[in-house]
């Protein structure tokens, strides 16, 4: 059972906090389109499993595509897989796009997963953030795509921005709440290299918000979410029950998936793949048969890590047994000290055999995933 993700690098805007890769220039759409297609089928042998449970639309936007270009796809992906008949297939799309016209003929295609980035239901932060729609755009659009029957929608939103007080992030959270979606990812802003929000904060036009106060936030949303019953079960993402993202969980039960587009990703079980993140040099190598990616061959402690990271994001955490069967009496015993240390600060508890983040460990959970891994001497 695998997964097929294709990256559509283009955006109509760009968000000042983003570093995914896309292009604003939309020149290069159709050619792209061919492109995607060409590559699905050089590389329809990589999972060497033709069975998939996952399709996943990710970006950059891909609601930039037309719906019947997005079916084209998915046509493509069936000429080469068997595409299981519960499989997930979700469309990353931005609230501007989901007009009624758009979510008319999307409702129409094989696309049963929305996950639509709202980010703020505030229009300073959106303006802040450099977005192409209102708070109030963002809300009529979820209620949109509901109207046209999608069932499993998921909202984006990110907190710890600069000027999200609480108040208005509990104001934010009621609105979400309010929309009755399936599933929320709630992402901790990321200054990330090469954007405009970390240029302001060198320039200390922007100021990070305090680490205490985006705890607060974070806490208040788990606390909030509970109640209205969704399950946490992911550092970022929460959802009701039944709902939890088949995409999202193909990462930590290190299920094999194959990216295409650029900068698309891709994991056998034994190599990692990563395509170019250029879309110009990305068609023409396509178009010349010649190569876009770079692998790397994973070593055990590779693997080891990967496991760790994946598996310790989540609730049900770490299965220590697992270490043990899976990689060895030397990475078992590592991760009993490691374990020793996080039980008595109370980052982790054990239930069984494994080993999971409690609230306070979330929130800290790079240092602590970072601590867990194995780092080779030189
Ligand atoms: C790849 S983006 C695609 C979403 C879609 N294009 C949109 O903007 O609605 C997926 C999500 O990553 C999150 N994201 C991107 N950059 C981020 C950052 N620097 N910090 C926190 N979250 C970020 C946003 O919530 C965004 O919706
Ligand atoms: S957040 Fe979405 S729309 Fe904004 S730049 Fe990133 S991928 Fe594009």
């Amino acid at each position: 059972m695998s997964g097929v993700y294709f990256h559509i690098p283009f955006c109509r805007q760009l968000c000042h906090y983003c570093a995914f890769h896309k292009s604003i220039s939309l020149q290069a759409k159709e050619d792209m389109l061919e492109c995607l297609k060409l590559e699905l089928k050089l590389r329809k042998d990589y999972l060497g499993d033709n069975s998939l449970t996952t399709i996943y639309f990710g970006g950059g936007t891909p609601s930039v595509y037309q719906a019947n270009e997005i079916e084209s796809l998915i046509e493509e992906v069936a000429k080469y897989f068997i595409i299981e008949p519960n499989a997930e297939i979700t469309l990353e799309a931005n609230p501007d796009d989901l007009t009624e016209k758009y979510l008319q003929e999307l409702a129409k295609t094989r696309v049963n997963r929305l996950s639509v980035g709202i980010q703020s239901f505030h229009d300073e932060d959106l303006i802040l953030m450099n977005r192409r729609h209102t708070g109030k755009e963002a809300f009529d659009a979820i209620r949109r795509a509901q109207a046209f029957g999608f069932d499993n929608i998921s909202v984006d939103q990110i907190y710890g921005v600069p000027g999200l007080t609480m108040e208005k992030w509990k104001e934010k959270l009621e609105l979400v709440f309010d929309l009755n979606v399936q599933h929320i990812s709630s992402y901790h802003l990321m200054f990330d290299p090469n954007t405009i929000f970390t240029k302001k904060l060198e320039k200390g036009q922007l100021v990070e918000m305090d680490e205490e106060d985006s705890f607060e936030q974070f806490n208040y949303l788990i606390d909030v979410a509970r109640k209205h019953g969704f399950v946490h079960y992911e550092i970022s993402n929460f959802s009701k029950e039944g709902y939890i993202s088949e995409h999202n969980s193909s990462y930590w039960k290190q299920k094999k998936y194959l990216g295409i587009g650029p900068s698309a990703h891709s994991y056998n079980l034994e190599q990692r793949e990563w395509n170019i993140a250029n879309n110009y040099k990305y068609i023409t190598a396509i178009r010349n048969n010649e190569s876009f990616s770079e692998k790397e061959d994973l070593s055990e402690y590779d693997r080891f890590n990967d496991f760790v990271l994946t598996s310790l994001r989540t609730y049900w955490g770490m299965d220590l047994e697992l270490v043990r069967t899976d990689f060895g009496e030397k990475l078992y015993q590592h991760c009993i000290l490691k374990t020793k240390k996080y039980l008595s600060s109370e980052h982790i508890r054990q239930e069984k055999n494994s080993i999971i983040l409690n609230d306070k460990g979330v929130f800290v959970s790079n240092d602590i995933m970072s601590d867990f891994f194995w780092v080779e001497e030189e």
